[in-house]
């Protein structure tokens, strides 16, 4: 399984690399773009998919990062026979004058009953439009990039990993103060004050034993107001510590 875009800080895995590996001993290889994947609306993006004639299987979720109610996945496979031999059952009262002639999509999973959740995405492409979702994911992604530079000014606070898309990992640290625990612990206690202001909500991870604080910029209306704000708040709190 390759991943474009890891939750705790959307690395991009060589999708390349892993194909040929996988093509080459004949290994099912799986696509996990849960959230990056919505970045491939955008032609500056599609290097992430380098590759991806060879695999088998690829899914992301327009409930993450495409204003879609959740929930809503989106699943791509190249043989649907192999989902077919695996789930479907054919018990009497299931045999219908259509079998073989049209996608019978409890075939392809364990649940028979399903929502209709393509139709939800559907409003959703029709109400944006391609360009119009597009402007949206450049957006959160130029605000990312803002925000990654407000960090890099700041003598106080760095970035923790390479910033791709809209998912910034940073942390406070101040000068003179270099242990790791002692980091940890001041950056903790940031996302537990900034989070108890009920102004944003950001989330954490852990990078190479570094705690992280986490920004993700994409919810369907979010502007640079409200980034500027969250930004102001996490220094006031950090300096406040
Ligand atoms: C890379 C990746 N894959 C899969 C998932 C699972 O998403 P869901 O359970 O919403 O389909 C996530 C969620 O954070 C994710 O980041």
């Amino acid at each position: 399984m390759a991943t474009l875009g890891t939750t705790g800080s959307t690395a991009i895995d060589p999708l390349k690399r892993i194909a040929e590996i996988s093509s080459k001993y004949n290994i099912w290889l799986h696509v996990d773009a849960a959230f990056a994947g919505t970045a491939l609306i955008l032609d500056e993006f599609k290097w992430m998919i380098e590759g991806i004639e060879k695999a088998d299987s690829f899914v992301f979720n327009p409930h993450k990062w495409m204003f879609t109610n959740f929930d809503c996945s989106a699943y791509f496979i190249k043989d649907k026979q192999a989902l077919i031999n695996t789930f479907a059952i054919n018990p009497e009262y299931l045999r219908t004058e259509t079998q073989g002639q049209v996608n019978d999509y409890r075939d392809w999973g364990i649940q028979l009953g399903r929502r209709f959740r393509a139709l939800k995405l559907w409003f959703v492409i029709r109400s944006f439009g391609v360009k119009g979702l597009q402007e949206k994911i450049r957006g959160h992604i130029s605000l990312a990039q803002w925000l990654e530079g407000e960090i890099n000014k700041n003598t106080s606070f760095e970035m923790l990993t390479p910033r791709t898309l809209n998912l910034v990992c940073f942390r406070y640290k101040p000068l003179g103060v270099e242990s790791l625990d002692e980091l940890n612990t001041i950056n903790e206690r940031i996302l537990h004050e900034v989070n108890q202001t009920g102004k944003v909500f950001i989330t954490h991870t852990k990078l190479n034993g570094s705690y992280s604080l986490r920004m993700v910029i994409g919810q369907t209306n979010v502007g640079k107001t409200h980034v500027e704000k969250a930004w102001k708040l996490i220094g006031e709190v950090a300096s406040s510590l």
